[in-house]
């Protein structure tokens, strides 16, 4: 697949390239992200220089998982990372820490399932996101951007060494379920 641009109101979602690497080598050192996300830990700048120069355009060219840099403007600075990998259509992102809390994430979430779900990916009726379990921050960005929480018996989340961890997970379709929202009370509310 040709690499394909999201532009959304306020972001640009384009090709994530090997200048990239600097800010996400730096976004990745992320205390976080050694338990949330599957990214190698240490990260190192050669991590993100394979990553950009090699996984991504793979992953384009295939169409295994198509990853997008998030940012404000075209020739802007990477501010974040969202993908969809073919398998399940599964999201997965990652907002740098002094990007967050300006509901990039959620816009840029909301942007790439209208995209897959439009014929992106042909075919696509449903996308996936799971979320360690506990990661509040995941689970508002998929309540914020029209996924519905399921709750499948045993649901795990791979982790970097092959083993699995307790996860949650959630469904977005189309047309927005108008159960989606409140599907996530529970969760939510009483947490956070
Ligand atoms: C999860 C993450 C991508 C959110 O990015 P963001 O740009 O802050 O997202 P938004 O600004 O769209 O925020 C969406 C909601 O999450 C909340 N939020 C964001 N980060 C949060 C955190 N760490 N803890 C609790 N809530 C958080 C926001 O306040 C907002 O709440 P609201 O819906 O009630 O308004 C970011 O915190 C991150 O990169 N975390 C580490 C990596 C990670 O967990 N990735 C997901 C793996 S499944």
């Amino acid at each position: 697949m040709i690499p394909v641009e999201i532009v959304t109101e306020r972001l640009l979602l384009d090709l994530p390239v090997p200048g990239d690497a600097d800010v996400v080598t730096r976004y990745c050192q992320d205390p976080l992200f050694e338990h949330l996300l599957t990214t190698p830990w240490p990260y190192t700048h050669a991590h993100a220089e394979s990553f950009l120069s090699a996984y991504v355009p793979a992953g384009w060219a295939s169409g295994s998982e198509l990853t997008w840099a998030i940012r404000d403007e075209r020739g802007g600075p990477l501010l974040g990372m969202i993908s969809v990998r073919e398998a399940q259509n599964e999201i997965g992102f990652w907002m740098g820490s002094a990007h967050r809390g300006a509901g990039r994430m959620s816009e840029a979430a909301n942007a790439v399932c209208e995209w897959v779900l439009a014929g992106g990916i042909v075919g696509a009726t449903t996308v996936f996101w799971r979320a360690v379990e506990g990661n509040l921050g995941s689970a508002k960005v998929a309540r914020s951007s029209g996924f519905r929480r399921i709750e499948p018996v045993n649901p795990t989340v791979p982790t970097r060494d092959g083993g699995t961890l307790p996860a949650w997970y959630g469904v977005r379709e189309s047309a927005i379920d108008p159960r989606a929202e409140a599907s996530w009370n529970d969760l939510l509310e009483v947490r956070s």
